[in-house]
């Protein structure tokens, strides 16, 4: 079976993901770390993220650089959404993605293009989503709990910013797949936000027989 799950930056996709993955028994990927490391290569090489031969050179990024505490800074997250942006860049991933979503015995993948472009086969497509005045919110607290000092208005402004750049880019924008369950999770806690999302797979599961 595979899983898609997609949603804009905090909206507690990565979450759901990783939840469904142990519930189901299936690995999960992360794709947004696959940009993220490229995004932070990219800085690695003295290299611009806005500029496409630049991005394409970091795709290359050795595999132990996604273990690197880096990626999780918020600034790597916003090289990623920069490098991202590069049709050369989505290709040079592309593979790595559909082979990890096609493997004996399925798969969860959270990102932005699943159930649009890397698998849109999936079994089951989410689309999570929150308001960005919550998803702000969370980020602000989850940053505040990590010592970083910051305001939420600045997290809001970042917020609207990577969304304006998921949404508007040409190549596998930001979208929900038609076929994709609407999770706002705006004010739903963890748990309820958890047991919709299964609720739905389950469902489809069973459709699939
Ligand atoms: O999900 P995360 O915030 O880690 O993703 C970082 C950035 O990578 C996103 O803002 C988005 O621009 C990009 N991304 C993407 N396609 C994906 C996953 C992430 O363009 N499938």
């Amino acid at each position: 079976m595979i899983i898609a799950v997609d949603g804009p930056t905090a909206s507690g996709k990565g979450t759901i993901a990783k939840a469904l993955g142990a519930h189901f028994g299936l690995p999960v990927l992360d794709t947004g770390l696959l940009y993220r490391a490229v995004g932070y290569q990219t800085q690695l090489n003295h290299g611009d993220a806005d500029k496409a031969a630049d991005a394409l050179a970091a795709c290359d990024f050795p595999d132990s650089l996604l273990d690197d505490p880096a990626l999780r800074y918020e600034t790597t997250g916003g090289l990623a959404s920069r490098v991202s942006v590069h049709p050369a860049v989505r290709k040079a991933l592309f593979q790595r993605q559909v082979d990890f979503a096609n493997q004996p015995g399925g798969a969860v993948l959270d990102g932005r293009d699943i159930g649009t472009v890397i698998a849109p086969h999936a079994d089951a497509k989410l689309f999570v989503t929150a308001s960005p005045d919550e998803r702000a919110r969370r980020r602000h607290a989850e940053m505040r709990g990590r010592g970083v000092d910051v305001s939420v208005d600045a997290v809001l402004a970042d917020v609207h910013a990577r969304d304006a750049r998921d949404t508007g880019r040409a190549d596998a924008p930001l979208l929900r797949a038609p076929d994709a369950m609407l999770l706002d999770t705006s004010g739903l806690d963890r748990d309820a936000a958890l047991a919709a999302a299964i609720a739905f797979v389950e469902e489809r599961a069973k459709g699939r027989g």
